[in-house]
């Protein structure tokens, strides 16, 4: 038996990129899933969750897309994926797997359910995989047994952060860097904020907004739109160009963004985070009222800028914050829910963590 941590993960900037071939700046969460594999020898897979409780157990050698529904799907898709690499996994298992990612909040509670039990079951049976290869596995179970069209910063960000740095990642090469992100040093603190604004990835609109990036990559002649430029823009018109404006200058923010890390120019990030926003809402067009609120509030309460991050349509929102300001910023985001009628936000830890790793 072996128990593994993954976690889930706060995009600090780089929003819907990841599948533009583009870039990305995750960290990990002090949130996570932790997953204990042990072998079967009747060959099926029997899946606890302490959150969910027990799935039926099913055939490993049965598991095809669409053959498990709900969360077991996330585990079971990994046990496929690993099956479809050519892994001897028809022994079967028993995977029991307890999380705390807030669900629904854009902050890849999957991902960490996917990487915990890819990592555990790597770790079982001796395959000795690399980091970005049990992701890229983990990416494989969500996109090709779940059935979303992720991109692949999710996974890799669950299984290769670490502590008080974020992955910047080029989501075309594969190359990732560990940038330093101790914001106390800085004097700055980063406020999660959850909208609780419903938010289901999986209603097609996600899966449209990659459409259409792929449909404005071919229009203009390039392999995806992290090759596109300001120039090929004009070549663009009405949503077709909104969509890929987004995707070219989010791409630039992300770069502009690990350059003042790198310089310790981190209070510079803000203005950042809130073009960013500004983009999700008027060119990507994903962002919705609650999430808009909450970024305008922690602005007006003083935050250096903010944006909601995750696919969108709801989730929450990160502020960029003085240290010693969080609960200024926090009463006022309240308040203002409170005016509007949208009842009581949540607020989380956004401490820059550590990525998958064994815990017993
Ligand atoms: C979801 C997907 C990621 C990424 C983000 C948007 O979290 O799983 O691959 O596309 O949305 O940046």
């Amino acid at each position: 038996m072996t128990t593994w941590r993954a976690p889930g993960r706060l995009n600090l900037i780089g929003e819907h990129t990841d599948y533009n071939d583009g870039f990305v700046l995750p960290f990990a969460l002090p949130y996570g899933t932790t997953a204990t594999v042990g072998p079967r020898t009747d060959g099926a897979l029997v899946l606890r969750s302490a959150q969910r409780g027990d799935s039926d157990p099913v055939p490993v050698a049965g598991l095809e897309p669409g053959s498990v529904e709900g969360w077991a799907a996330y585990a079971a898709g990994v046990v496929w994926a690993l099956r479809e690499a050519g892994h001897d996994v028809g022994g079967g298992f028993d995977v029991t797997v307890d999380g705390d990612v807030p669900e629904g909040a854009g902050l890849s509670s999957s991902a960490a359910l996917e990487c915990s039990v890819v990592s555990a079951l790597d770790d079982l049976l001796g395959l000795g995989l690399a980091a970005r290869d049990r992701a890229l596995l983990a990416q494989r179970a969500e996109n090709d047994f779940v059935g979303m069209p992720s991109g692949v910063m999710d996974q890799m960000a669950s299984v290769l952060c670490t502590p008080a740095h974020a992955l910047f990642l080029d989501c075309r090469s594969l190359e990732a860097e560990q940038v330093p992100l101790d914001l106390a040093a800085a004097g700055l603190a980063i406020v999660l904020v959850d909208s609780r604004a419903p938010h289901q990835l999986t209603d097609g609109a996600y899966a449209e907004r990659r459409r259409a990036c792929e449909d404005a990559a071919r229009t203009l002649g390039v392999a995806a739109l992290r090759d596109a430029t300001d120039a090929d823009l004009d070549r663009l018109d009405a949503t077709p160009l909104r969509r890929a404006r987004h995707v070219v200058t989010e791409n630039a923010r992300v770069l502009e963004t690990v350059a003042a890390l790198r310089d310790g120019r981190t209070a510079e990030v803000g203005p950042l985070l809130s073009a960013s926003h500004a983009s999700m809402r008027d060119d990507f067009e994903i962002t919705v009222p609650r999430v808009d609120l909450i970024a305008a509030t922690a602005e007006e309460a003083g935050a250096l800028g903010a944006r909601m991050t995750g696919g969108g349509f709801g989730g929450c929102v990160l502020a960029l914050v003085r240290a010693g300001t969080e609960d200024a910023v926090r009463a006022a985001v309240e308040e203002a829910y409170d005016k509007n009628g949208f009842g009581r936000p949540g607020f989380y830890d956004a401490i820059p963590s550590a990525g998958a790793h064994r815990i017993g």
